[in-house]
């Protein structure tokens, strides 16, 4: 990988590869999340390469952080040390919809979620209920409504917003890099800093 663009995206010399370069969150939109964290026991899955795991370990007290993939986990590990944040990362392998897994997990304030909705290539049409994402998205907030109501879910920009109106009271964030809608962030519980649907734009 290009380290000059790792830099550029996520802030460091980070190690990644094709795959958690593209589905890490540019650093300038996790730096914003987790400012909802702060002073938060916090749960988050799913850790990919760790990028939104250092920005929430920033302001979070303590972040509890799965990944199914034994690879990415051992990126964002290396990630995270570099970034100055183990002591505050507890790293798990495993599936997050294993309700073993689940129930062994320490109680949590909140919980962001960062589904992969790339895994079924460029023809995917993107949903949200009946999700093919990984782990399914409208499966995998149920499954943390389990453990807490304070949640954020990372979702991307090609979703029709019909498909939230069976949820629970939320914020639908649309976050703009310049004037490209790149992904939503839907908001829960004590997360809600105003319901409805509001804006977050990071200059080009
Ligand atoms: C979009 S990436 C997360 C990127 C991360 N937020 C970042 O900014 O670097 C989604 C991750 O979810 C993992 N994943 C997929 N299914 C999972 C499951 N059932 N349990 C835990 N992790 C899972 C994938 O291996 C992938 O690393």
């Amino acid at each position: 990988m290009n380290v000059d663009r790792i830099r550029t995206k996520f802030g460091d010399a980070y190690r990644a590869d094709e795959r958690t370069f593209t589905m890490g969150i540019d650093r300038r939109f996790t730096t914003h999340f987790a400012e909802r964290f702060r002073g938060l026991y916090v749960l988050e899955t799913c850790t990919g390469a760790g990028f939104t795991t250092i920005s929430l370990a920033k302001t979070a007290r303590q972040v509890c952080t799965i990944e199914i993939d034994p690879s990415h986990q051992e990126q964002a590990i290396s990630n995270a040390a570099k970034a100055g944040c183990s002591s505050r990362v507890s790293f798990i392998q495993g599936d997050i919809l294993n309700q073993n897994l689940l129930d062994r997990l320490p109680p949590v304030d909140a919980a962001f979620l960062d589904p992969d909705w790339n895994v079924t290539g460029p023809d995917h049409v993107y949903c949200f209920l009946h999700s093919n994402t990984m782990p399914p998205a409208d499966i995998l907030l149920n499954k943390i409504f389990q453990i807490t109501n304070s949640i954020a879910l990372v979702l991307p920009p090609f979703i029709n917003t019909r498909e939230f109106v069976h949820l629970p009271q939320h914020e639908r964030q649309k976050c703009f890099l310049g004037d490209s809608h790149e992904l939503y962030c839907l908001y829960f519980g004590d997360l809600i800093a105003s319901p409805g649907e509001t804006e977050f734009h990071v200059p080009e």
